[in-house]
């Protein structure tokens, strides 16, 4: 299926709104990389929990360059990627995929210059570090016994590090913990848990848990979604069937429990949540699902997944989502969630949805 022209108009609109958006935000704030909003608005000190979105802002900014080829996004996207470049050696984050394959990627896809594609490597080489041989998996930031689900959004970058630099025992640890995560934290219905937690001495699997979601063994939308994207992402690495069958059975899951407009909640096991939306989830599903529509062998579960995250895409570039008729209001995106038990991000703007919004539009329009 082929986007609509009316579509395509509403995309190319959220793109110009998006430009003043962040044009706004780079020249009132230079040099800062808010994460989320409150009350709409980028600045207001609350607490990060954990730096894994300065990737974002510049990816954007990649992203409009391309859109609209026009320098002054060029410069800024090139200055907002080096404002990060010290992040290639950071050991404290298990995020250094969505740290440089939104900025440094972009600019190396942009320019085949291998001095860009060495940052790169070299942040890919770090993020593999943190693989633990007892439980055979990358741990999270938050201890060594932790496995995040949104890590596999992030082990893309380990192996394309191992394809470049042809290292086999950085390729095994990839593959090792892609495998570790499909086995503990996707269950059989599609679902995904957001942690599982391992005994460090012999590496047992002991437990699911959550951070960000309803209950521990409940399934929350952005977990999921990075699930969606991340195993995709690995097969078109691996062409392992595995992985393939893996991000499929979260697209059926994502696909199943969602309200028709597309728009998860920030759990699906949540009783009668509060606030009905996790707008960011959204965004990344669409931008998974438009990459599955490619991967996927399924004539007809490529059309469903296009179809699919084009109606997400309509949703979103709606009055409802998109802030472009909320005066004030600082961020490309609205009803997007962080961290509802710390009350961080909780129906605001957050920067990845942002940018997985955009990736998306972009998609659509053809563009990536
Ligand atoms: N920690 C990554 C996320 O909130 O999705």
């Amino acid at each position: 299926m082929t986007p609509s022209s009316e579509l395509r108009h509403k995309c190319n609109a959220a793109l110009d709104f998006a430009g003043r958006q962040l044009r706004h935000l780079i020249e009132t704030y230079p040099d800062t990389f808010p994460m989320y909003t409150q009350a709409g608005k980028w600045m207001h000190g609350g607490e990060a929990w954990t730096n894994w979105c300065e990737g974002f802002l510049g990816g954007q900014l990649w992203l409009l360059y391309r859109h609209t080829r026009d320098p002054y996004w060029r410069a800024k996207a090139e200055h907002y990627s080096r404002l990060i470049e010290h992040r290639k050696t950071d050991r404290n984050v298990h995020d250094l995929g969505f740290l440089f394959w939104s900025t440094w990627k972009r600019w190396y896809d942009l320019t085949g210059d291998p001095q860009i594609n060495r940052v790169v490597v070299e942040a890919g080489q770090t993020l593999s570090l943190r693989f633990k041989e007892q439980g055979q998996y990358l741990r999270s930031f938050v201890a060594e016994e932790s496995l995040f689900i949104d890590i596999m959004m992030n082990v893309g970058i380990i192996f394309y590090a191992a394809q470049q630099t042809g290292d086999a025992e950085m390729w095994r640890k990839a593959m090792q913990h892609s495998l570790t995560t499909r086995r503990y934290l996707v269950r059989g219905d599609g679902s995904t848990a957001h942690e599982g937690l391992f005994n460090l001495k012999t590496g047992e699997f002991i437990r699911q848990s959550t951070h960000q979601g309803w209950r521990d063994d409940s399934s929350w939308a952005r977990g999921l979604s990075w699930a969606l994207y991340g195993f995709g992402t690995v097969y078109s690495f691996t062409r392992d069937a595995r992985f393939l069958q893996t991000a499929e059975l979260c697209a059926q899951y994502y696909i199943e429990h969602t309200p028709a407009h597309g728009v998860p909640p920030n759990d699906w096991t949540e009783p009668n949540p509060a606030l009905p939306y996790e707008s960011s989830a959204a965004a990344i599903a669409a931008s998974g699902l438009l990459n599955l529509a490619r991967l996927t062998g399924d004539p007809a579960r490529s059309l469903l997944y296009r179809d699919y995250a084009l109606r997400i895409v309509d949703t979103l570039t709606g009055p409802e989502f998109l802030a472009s008729e909320t005066p004030g209001w600082e961020g490309i995106l609205k009803h997007g969630m962080y961290h509802q038990r710390k009350g961080l991000g909780v129906d605001e703007s957050v920067m990845w949805g942002d940018y997985f919004f955009l990736e998306a539009v972009c998609k659509v329009l053809g563009e990536e």
